[in-house]
C-alpha cells in the first residue's frame, strides 16, 4: 500500500475521536484517559494523546497509533483497519490486498464458510421443509432466517463431509475443526446457528433439534484454539455497531431471544453460550457500551444468573442495569406476547442493579424482628461499598434513612466505617511511572537525548555529529531506527514512526515509556542538549578505558604496556574534562 495514503489517512483520523467512539474517555491536561480495553482494569490507566496522536497504557503498557488500536480492539488486520479509516475520511484504498498471511487458520475459516452455506442452503430445499415449518410455527421469518444464517443439516452420515473432501481438504482437518468426527458429519437433522467470532468470521456452530427427543437440545462443535465456550458471546459481532448508536447493550440468555429481539430492531443484544458469564465475555462486553443492561429469563434461574453476573461485573468496576421479566417468560416469549413498545419500555425503566438487589433482599426480610431489620441494613450498606456513583449513593441512604426511620447521620456513619473496614478503593488517578529508584544517570541521559531527537529533528543531526554510543542495545536500535526513517521521510511524526516500527514490539515499548517522561523540557536549549551528550561521552570513554584495560592485561610486554597506560591517562584527562567525576 502507499506510504503516502496510509499516512494521510491517519492524520485525518483523529485518535481521540477513533478511541474515544469506542471507549469513554475524560479530558486532564493535553491528555484523554479511559479505562484500558487491552487488560483486565477499572482504572482509567490509559492515556491518549491528541498532539502525539498515539495511546498507551501505565498498567498494560499497550501503545501505538491509531491503526493499531484498530487492529488490537476490533481484532482486525492492518489492511482492514487502513480501507475502514480510508472510508471514514472519504479517502479510497484500492487493493486492499489482503496480505495472504500464512495464517494457520485460513483453511479452517474458510471450511467453516463453505459449511455455513451449506447449512443455509440445506434449509431451502425439500430437505428443509420440516425445518422452515418449525421456524415458521415460531414466527421466525425468512428475513431473519437470512439474517441469522440459519442453516439445516442432513440426515445422511456424512454428506457435509463429503462434500468438503471433493473440495480437497482432508478428513484429518475436518475432524480437527469440530465438523466430522471419524469421517462422518457431527450434525444430522438440526436446525444451524453459526457462531461467530468477534470480528464476525464463523468459527463453529451450534445445532438445535426441533422435534422432541432424549437428546440434547443443542449441541456444539467442539472447543478448538478458535471457539472457546466461555469466551464466546452471540451476536457480538452485530451488537457492536448496534451498542454504540443505542448505547447500550443487553446480555440475554438464548440464541432465539436475541433473534426475537432483532425482529422488533433491537439488536444490541449479545448471549452466551448457555453458561454463566466469565471474566473473558465482562472483558468484551465491558468494550460494547457504559451502560449493560442484564436480560435473563424471568424463572428462578434467570434470577441466581442475574445476581451473580450483577456482582461480576460490580467486582469489575462497572454497574450493570436489571431488567426482570414475568416469572413465566423469557425475552423471546415476552415480545412475543407483549409486543415492541412493551419491551422498549422495559429497556427505558431497567433499574440499577443494586437497587434490584437491595430489593431482592428485602423480599425475605420480615420487619417486625429488630435484629431482621438491622441485618438487612447492613446488607444493603455492604452493597454500596461496591458502588463508585456518590450522588447514588446519597439517594439510596435518603431512602434508608426514610423507609426506616433510621438518622441519616447515623447510616453514613456506619456506612464510612464498613468503606473503611473494606480497604481504601484503588486509586483513581494513573500511577506515574515510579521514575525507578534512582535511575542511573546513562539511562537518563539516552532517554532524554532520544526523546529530544524525537520532538526536535535539529537534535538528530547533532546526535549524528556527536557519534554518541548508547550504553545498551535496545536505545542503540532504536536510535537506527529514528535516524533512518528521518532521513526517509525528511520530517518526523510520532504516530507515523509507530506504523513504521509496528512489529518491533520491544522498541514500541521503550518508545512510549520515554514519550510519558515529564520531567524533561519541553524545549530544551543546545547547553542542555549538550549536558546529556558530555555524560554520554563520558559512557563512551569509560567503554573504551575499559576495553583497553583488558587488552592492558592481555599484554606481557612492558613497552605496550606504557603505551596502552598512557592511552587510559588520556581517556581518564578527557573523561574528567566531559564531566564530574562520580
Ligand atoms: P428455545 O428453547 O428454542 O427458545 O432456545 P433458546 O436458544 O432460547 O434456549 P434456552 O433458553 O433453553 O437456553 C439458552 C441457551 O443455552 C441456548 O441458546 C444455548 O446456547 C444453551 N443451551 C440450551 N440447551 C442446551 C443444551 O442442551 N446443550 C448445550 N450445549 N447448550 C444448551
Ligand atoms: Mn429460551
Amino acid at each position: 500500500m502507499n506510504q503516502d495514503i496510509i499516512q494521510q489517512i491517519r492524520e485525518k483520523n483523529d485518535i481521540v475521536d477513533i478511541v474515544g467512539e469506542r471507549i469513554p474517555l475524560v479530558a486532564r491536561g493535553k491528555n484523554f484517559f479511559g479505562v484500558c480495553p487491552f487488560h483486565d482494569d477499572s482504572n482509567p490507566s490509559l492515556c491518549v494523546s491528541r498532539e502525539k496522536q498515539i495511546y498507551t497504557c501505565f498498567s498494560c503498557h499497550a501503545t501505538g497509533n491509531v491503526f493499531t488500536f484498530l487492529m488490537n480492539y476490533e481484532h482486525k488486520e492492518f489492511p482492514e483497519v487502513v480501507k475502514e479509516l480510508g472510508d471514514r475520511v472519504g479517502i479510497l484504498v484500492s487493493s486492499v490486498s489482503s496480505r495472504k498471511t500464512n495464517n494457520k487458520y485460513n483453511d479452517w475459516y474458510q471450511i467453516y464458510d463453505l459449511a455455513n452455506k451449506y447449512y443455509q442452503n440445506n434449509l431451502m430445499t425439500s430437505a428443509g421443509k420440516s425445518a422452515r415449518e418449525y421456524l415458521q410455527n415460531r414466527g421466525i421469518t425468512a428475513s431473519l432466517i437470512k439474517e441469522f444464517e440459519l442453516g439445516w443439516s442432513l440426515e445422511e452420515r456424512s454428506p457435509l463431509t463429503d462434500l468438503l473432501v471433493k473440495k480437497g481438504y482432508s478428513y484429518d482437518l475436518l475432524n480437527q475443526v469440530g465438523l466430522s468426527a471419524n469421517d462422518y458429519d457431527i450434525f444430522h437433522q438440526r436446525l444451524m446457528f453459526p457462531l461467530h467470532d468477534l470480528s464476525g468470521k464463523v468459527i463453529g456452530f451450534s445445532g438445535r433439534i426441533i422435534r422432541d427427543s432424549d437428546q440434547n437440545k443443542y449441541l456444539n462443535t467442539k472447543e478448538t484454539d478458535l471457539f472457546k465456550k466461555g469466551k464466546l458471546l452471540y451476536h457480538y459481532h452485530i451488537a457492536k455497531d448496534a451498542a454504540r448508536i443505542k448505547k447500550c447493550v443487553l446480555i440475554m440468555e438464548g440464541f432465539m431471544d436475541i433473534i426475537r429481539a432483532s425482529s422488533i430492531d433491537v439488536k444490541n443484544t449479545v448471549a452466551t453460550m448457555g453458561t454463566a458469564l466469565t471474566r473473558d465475555h465482562v472483558q468484551d462486553i465491558k468494550r460494547l457500551s457504559n451502560t449493560i443492561i442484564l436480560c435473563f429469563d424471568g424463572d428462578e434461574a434467570g434470577e441466581k444468573a442475574t445476581l451473580s453476573a450483577g456482582e461480576l461485573f460490580l467486582e469489575n468496576g462497572i454497574e450493570t442495569k436489571v431488567i426482570r421479566l414475568p416469572r413465566e417468560d423469557d425475552p423471546d416469549s415476552y415480545i412475543l406476547h407483549y409486543g415492541k413498545d412493551s419491551f422498549l419500555r422495559l429497556i427505558e425503566q431497567a433499574e440499577y442493579y443494586s437497587d434490584y438487589k437491595i430489593k431482592a433482599l428485602r423480599s425475605h426480610v420480615n420487619f417486625d424482628s429488630s435484629e431482621e431489620k438491622a441485618n438487612y441494613i447492613h446488607q444493603v450498606l455492604e452493597q454500596m461499598v461496591k458502588i463508585e456513583d456518590p450522588i447514588r449513593l446519597e439517594i439510596v441512604l435518603k431512602d434508608l434513612a426514610k423507609n426506616y426511620e433510621i438518622g441519616y447521620n447515623t447510616l453514613e456513619k456506619s456506612f464510612q466505617e464498613l468503606k473503611a473496614k473494606q480497604g481504601k478503593k484503588q486509586e483513581i488517578v494513573p500511577r506515574k511511572q515510579t521514575t525507578s529508584e534512582k535511575e542511573d544517570k546513562y539511562t537518563k541521559a539516552s532517554e532524554a537525548i532520544l526523546y529530544y531527537m524525537i520532538y526536535h529533528p535539529w537534535v538528530i543531526s547533532e546526535t549524528e555529529k556527536a557519534h554518541l554510543v548508547f550504553p545498551n542495545e535496545i536505545y542503540r536500535q532504536l536510535e537506527n531506527e529514528i535516524v533512518f526513517f528521518y532521513h526517509q521521510n525528511g520530517s518526523f511524526s510520532i504516530a507515523d514512526f509507530y506504523t513504521y516500527l509496528a512489529s518491533k514490539e520491544e522498541l514500541l515499548t521503550v518508545l512510549s515509556r520515554i514519550l510519558m517522561r515529564e520531567d524533561l523540557a519541553e524545549d530544551p536549549s543546545k547547553e542542555e542538549l549538550f549536558d546529556h551528550f558530555q555524560v554520554m561521552m563520558q559512557y563512551c570513554d569509560r567503554q573504551k578505558a575499559k576495553k583497553i584495560q583488558k587488552k592492558l592485561e592481555e599484554y606481557a610486554d612492558p613497552l605496550e604496556q606504557a603505551r596502552i597506560a598512557q592511552e587510559i591517562v588520556q581517556l581518564r584527562i578527557g573523561e574528567n574534562k566531559n564531566g564530574r567525576r562520580d
